[in-house]
């Protein structure tokens, strides 16, 4: 199993920094067993990565701000005693290319109920091949593997329980009124706070590896603005004391409750759950598919999780594609 331990020097080094207390570089440098050169460096790392860091000459450095770390432990602590039971794994890492990515190179055996989460994505992946702006510390980037005895096509409405799980979390972290703009973008107040990538692989037929990623703004670095190209907001700007570790808890618990279900019974018990989240019935949109774009009012969703648009020839319904909304019905 490919299976890095953190050898990211950079998280390493935050871990050992607080904002209350200066530590000195010797003391770095020994918890470590890197040079006093090394910490340098990486603490300049750091600071490119973002953080603020404080360096008194003689006292050693400091965080400039409280920052909360991601620590297995007190994830574990927000775990209910299903997700206890069910997780074969969590992991908690530095730097990753993309934490999809990261679970799709482990062996079969270990991609089933592993759940990694990482500080830092360099090249984090959104739907339709965009990027996911993914600062370090920041945010969260999470991806659950979860294995599924059920043909490829039976998987098509995943991405709204997946979505609809990511809202129940927020609501527990006290981040109420989620909506989801069809398949599973996460809005808040009409910006974007998160989205869902779920990449299916295996055999048409069934079993099939799901890797479900969701990425969601927590305390978004302001600087950042104009690398993202549609309006966003952050968990923080509606709850600031918001805690990353207790989301990721939450967002693991109702995943997996809802993956269970849905495994069992399909999308019918969440029917309701989507009405009550959806972001776009009713409204005028626009649908856009393979270079087509598609106008009507969104009336919903079909049973296979398709939007179903009533435009002036008729009802269509649409599997794929990405909707804009009339911006008077945000
Ligand atoms: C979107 O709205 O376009 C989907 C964004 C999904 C981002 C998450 S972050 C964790 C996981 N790893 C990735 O590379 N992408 C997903």
């Amino acid at each position: 199993m490919k299976d890095p331990a953190n050898s990211d020097p950079v998280h390493r080094l935050a871990l050992q920094l607080s904002h209350k207390e200066m530590r000195s570089g010797a003391s770095i440098a020994e918890a470590l067993g890197y040079s006093r050169t090394a910490v340098w460096k990486h603490v300049e790392s750091l600071r490119k990565r973002g953080i603020e860091v404080d360096a008194v000459a003689g006292q050693g450095y400091r965080l400039r701000e409280p920052l909360e770390f991601l620590d297995e432990s007190s994830v574990h602590q927000h775990l209910d005693t299903r997700s206890r039971s069910l997780l074969k794994q969590l992991k908690i890492l530095g730097t990753v290319s993309s934490t999809n990515d990261w679970l799709q190179s482990l062996d079969r055996e270990s991609q089933h109920a592993c759940a990694l989460l990482a500080e830092h994505q360099s090249s984090g992946k959104g739907r339709r091949g965009r990027s996911w702006v993914s600062p370090f510390a920041r945010n969260l980037y999470l991806s659950l593997g979860w294995r599924f005895d059920l043909a490829v096509a039976d998987l098509a409405c995943l991405p709204l329980v997946v979505a609809i799980a990511a809202c129940e979390a927020l609501d527990a972290c006290e981040v109420p009124g989620v909506r989801i703009k069809w398949p599973n973008d996460l809005l808040l107040n009409g910006a974007k706070l998160g989205g869902c990538l779920v990449e299916v692989h295996g055999d048409a037929a069934g079993p099939c590896l799901a890797i479900v990623g969701i990425g969601v703004n927590v305390r978004m670095n302001r600087g950042l603005a104009g690398e993202i190209d549609q309006p966003w907001t952050d968990a923080a700007s509606v709850n600031p004391e918001i805690s990353r570790n207790r989301l990721a808890g939450h967002l693991l618990n109702c995943l997996l409750r809802n993956i269970s279900v849905f495994a069992e019974s399909g999308f019918d018990p969440f029917v309701n759950a989507w009405k009550d989240r959806d972001a776009v019935a009713g409204s005028q949109v626009v649908v856009s598919q393979a270079g087509r774009w598609h106008e009507g009012i969104a009336i919903g969703i079909s049973r296979e999780g398709g939007l179903m648009l009533q435009s002036p020839t008729g009802v269509a319904e649409y599997r794929a594609g990405e909707i804009s909304i009339r911006q008077k019905d945000l």
